[in-house]
């Protein structure tokens, strides 16, 4: 499985840059959350210092002697001042929730986006190294722990400090009181010391976490795809039970996290920082160096701390969670990125001819061992149909994905005497048809498959594209006809029947350039007919490469290029080779079981050459 090490592959000030320029994306909405939440923090700790000091003034209008009138109107003034905070702090608190949600939203759908781009723009050789599963993960589980980062994480953890700033700036204005300031310090520094030390040992859990998480993920993925193969071999049982081993490698770093979480609790400091200040200010009181409404405010200020530190733990889970996350989605976006590396994207492909030459070109998958193609050279004339053959795993099938520049390769490769270098990606590809060897359908319906490259073609053009691919009869012989559903990757489909309507798509988006990787060549004689009209008729007039076995195909073929060990070693007419070349001959003879052969005397003579 790709794990992502995050550390090694991204240097984090790139990474702070990314996640930053995601946040700062909504600078008004973060200044709003921001004043918000400093609002809510000053009202709420204005309350006790307003309660300290109504009662510092009942104490001095007792000793003044006021009248009860008196003091009863400076109550009802008291509990109308908070009566109104009250009320305004209610509203500031539904506009920053609100402000934080949308930050949040905004943020995620934006990473979303911006992910999902990034993978449909990869190479090949990035989906050949990644798990699917992971990718899921990645796109859910791992962004919406962005969004918990984002809201309610970052406004919780910012909750501490800005309260932490407004409460000594309260001490020190309304409160007037140093003294008790200087005293809570100390307690300060372990108090911020402890969450940033439970911080520093949340963060590698939180990377762990996730990671455990894209493994679960990646096993479901495994077996849904597998489904077949698990229930054909009587394998569920042991498949049940690697499952649950993750599962429950899952929940030990669960647990993991969650003792930490329990572990840490700087609320014990905030009650210690309170019953010294208490003691410190009752001697302090009894000096007369300061009066009851300031210790009360001073104590309610603290009390007022409880919340946001019961919940700082819980921040800083969401808050590591979330950059873990945010790191996995960066570290995977970054990984082999600049797929179109055109040299010159504004020249198009235009209306091409279809001439293609291949010039040494040599080629090697990123996790093979050795060259998977050696200083391969042909060309091939406009309209021209080459049929390539050769031992099973010779590079027929890679041979044919250059030409698509799925991979990179050294060389070159021309179209029209363009070097395809210079074409840009989507042009070049659009004017390509590949009718893969593994034929993948989405899981929609066969209407959406066929004009999958032309989202625009009416259904009379998706009819004919049909009929042309021989597959408009077994579409309508279906109850739901063109609206029928082919299943998870068209596994509702027979292969013969998957392929025509690959043909059928293909035939839709009429490419100048065809690659037909065909691998079913073991096919009753009726639909082995319908199949070479259907890929007679796609061909026509377009240059066409056909990986085949299918002989009715190879000898209508203009040229025929045998790949065996990595190179090529014989090109030419059928009948050319037939008598020519040993190694065509040999295959040639494998291929000639079915269907019976007028040559095949000659093949089995020259056979063992
Ligand atoms: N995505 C990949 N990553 C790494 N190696 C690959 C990949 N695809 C194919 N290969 C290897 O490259 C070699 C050539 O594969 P290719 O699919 O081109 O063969 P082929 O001639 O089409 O075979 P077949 O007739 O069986 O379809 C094989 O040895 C295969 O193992
Ligand atoms: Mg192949």
């Amino acid at each position: 499985m790709a794990v992502i090490t995050a550390k090694k592959e991204i240097s984090s000030k790139s990474f702070s840059r990314w996640f930053l320029g995601h946040l700062l994306a909504n600078p008004l909405n973060l200044v709003l959350i921001f004043v918000g939440t400093s609002v809510s923090i000053l009202i709420r700790m204005l309350i006790p210092v307003f309660l300290g000091q109504a009662l510092d003034q009942a104490i001095i209008d007792q000793q003044n002697l006021r009248t009860n009138n008196e003091q009863l109107v400076i109550l009802r003034d008291f509990v109308f001042l908070i009566f109104f905070l009250g009320i305004l702090r209610f509203i500031v608190g539904i506009v920053t929730s609100i402000a934080n949600e949308w930050l949040s939203w905004t943020s995620q759908k934006r990473i979303r986006e911006e992910f999902f781009n990034s993978i449909q723009n990869k190479p090949l050789k990035f989906h050949d190294s990644v798990r699917t599963g992971e990718l899921m993960a990645l796109a859910t589980n791992d962004l919406s722990q962005v969004g918990g980062l984002i809201s309610p994480g970052f406004s919780m953890m910012a909750d501490v400090f800005i309260s932490i700033t407004i409460a000594a700036f309260l001490v020190l204005t309304l409160l007037n009181a140093p003294q008790l300031l200087i005293m809570s310090i100390p307690f300060f520094i372990v108090y911020l010391w402890t969450i940033f030390s439970y911080n520093k040992k949340m963060a590698p859990i939180s990377h762990t976490f996730m990671r455990k998480w894209s493994a679960i993920a990646t096993a479901v993925q495994d077996n849904i795809t597998g489904a077949e193969v698990v229930r054909a071999f009587a394998e569920e049982s042991y498949e049940r039970k690697k499952f649950m081993e993750y599962v429950l490698d899952f929940r030990d770093t669960w647990y993991k996290r969650q003792i930490l979480q329990a572990r840490y609790f700087p609320t014990l400091i905030l009650f210690a920082t309170t019953g010294t200040a208490v003691l410190v200010g009752s001697v302090l009181i009894l000096r007369g160096e300061l009066t009851i409404g300031t210790l009360i405010g001073f104590t309610g200020i603290l009390f007022t701390l409880i919340g946001p530190t019961y919940i700082i733990s819980f921040a800083v889970m969401l808050y590591n969670g979330g950059l873990a996350g945010a790191r996995r989605i960066y570290t995977m976006e970054m990984k082999e990125i600049g797929e179109d590396v055109s040299e010159n994207n504004s020249s198009s492909i235009g209306n091409i001819q279809g001439k293609i030459v291949f010039k040494n070109v040599s080629f090697q998958y990123p996790a093979s061992k050795g060259p998977i193609l050696d200083n391969i050279s042909f060309s091939v004339a406009p309209g021209q149909m080459i049929a390539i053959v050769g031992p099973t795993g010779s590079g027929k099938s890679s041979l044919t994905k250059l030409l698509l520049r799925l991979y990179d390769y050294s060389g070159e490769i021309l179209i029209d005497d363009v070097n395809i270098q210079k074409f840009p990606l989507e042009s070049l590809r659009k004017s390509i048809g590949l009718i893969e060897q593994d034929i993948y359908l989405f899981p929609r319906s066969i209407r959406k498959n066929i004009a999958f490259g032309a989202r625009d073609a009416d259904e009379a053009k998706i009819i004919q594209a049909a009929k042309l691919a021989q597959a408009h009869e077994f579409i309508t012989e279906f109850p739901k006809g063109y609206d029928s559903y082919v299943g998870e990757g068209g596994s509702q489909l027979s292969g013969g029947q998957r392929q025509r309507v690959a043909l059928a798509r293909t035939f839709l988006t009429d490419p100048r350039i065809l690659i037909l990787d065909d691998s079913t060549s073991s096919v009753d004689s009726k639909t082995e007919e319908e199949i070479v009209k259907a890929i007679n008729a796609v061909s026509q007039g377009r240059t066409t490469f056909i990986i085949t076995h299918r002989l009715s195909q190879i000898r209508r073929a203009d040229c025929v290029i045998v790949i065996k060990g990595n190179k090529i070693v014989a090109k030419g007419h059928h009948s050319k080779l037939i008598s020519q070349s040993a190694d065509y001959r040999r295959i040639f003879g494998k291929y000639a079981v079915l269907p019976p052969l007028e040559n095949r005397e000659t093949v089995e003579n020259g056979g063992g050459t």
